[in-house]
């Protein structure tokens, strides 16, 4: 495999050295994306939120900026992904920040736990999209939202040949998912270059 390849190939599990740099990396370049996709949320103080797919935990501190008093857990496939997204976050570890290991497919939290559930740049390597949606739709609050964040949203895109296990949706199929899943009032917003954030609500 291709330095380049296996470099990327850190973006769906970022395991060891390149994994690290890698998930460095995501912390900053995701930054524009992150931004002016929460941008397009009402927050509200107290809010209890998850971010799926948390990465080194850049978004985890973001969300945890918009809601006094709130609190943000974390979930991640990766050991060295969970262990970054710890350190980055250490001010307010296990006191309002709670970051596991763990996968979108069997989310460990109770039905009906959070007000917001955030994924950045990670449903291209969800397994079986519409059970993932299913177990988001469990853990929300009636009326909680669930934003995707993407910016990979061409299937023939160089990235899916770079990273292995990459796939890539248009946001009107992540629309339908959503739909199926039984969430309602489901939005596309496009933002520049590529960025798109797909919301749905939990009814
Ligand atoms: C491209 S990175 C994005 C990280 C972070 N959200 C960001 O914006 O910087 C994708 C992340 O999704 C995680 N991931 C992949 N499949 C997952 C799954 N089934 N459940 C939870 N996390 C997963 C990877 O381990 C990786 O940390």
């Amino acid at each position: 495999m291709g330095l380049l390849k296996s470099l990327f190939t850190n973006c769906a599990n970022p395991q060891g050295t390149m994994g690290r740099a890698m998930l460095r990396f995501m912390n900053c370049c995701h930054a524009p994306l992150t931004n002016w996709g929460l941008d397009l949320i009402d927050f509200q103080d107290g809010w209890k939120m998850l971010d799926i797919g948390c990465g080194g935990g850049a978004t985890l501190k973001r969300l945890l900026n918009r809601s006094e008093n709130s609190k943000v857990y974390g979930i991640d496939i990766s050991q060295e992904s969970v262990e970054k997204a710890r350190k980055f976050n250490a001010e307010w570890l296990d006191k309002r920040v709670y970051v596991t290991q763990g996968s979108a497919e069997n989310l460990p939290y109770d039905n009906e736990t959070f007000d917001l559930v955030t994924a950045v740049e990670t449903v291209y390597f969800w397994p079986n999209l519409p059970d993932c949606f299913q177990e988001v739709r469990r853990v929300l609050k009636s009326g909680g939202l669930f934003a995707i964040l993407v910016e990979v949203v061409d299937s023939n895109s160089k990235w899916t040949e770079l990273c292995e296990g990459m796939t890539a949706y248009p946001p009107e199929q992540l629309k339908i998912i959503l739909n199926e899943a039984g969430f309602i009032k489901t939005e596309i917003h496009r933002g520049k270059p590529s960025n798109a954030t797909i919301i749905g609500v939990k009814p």
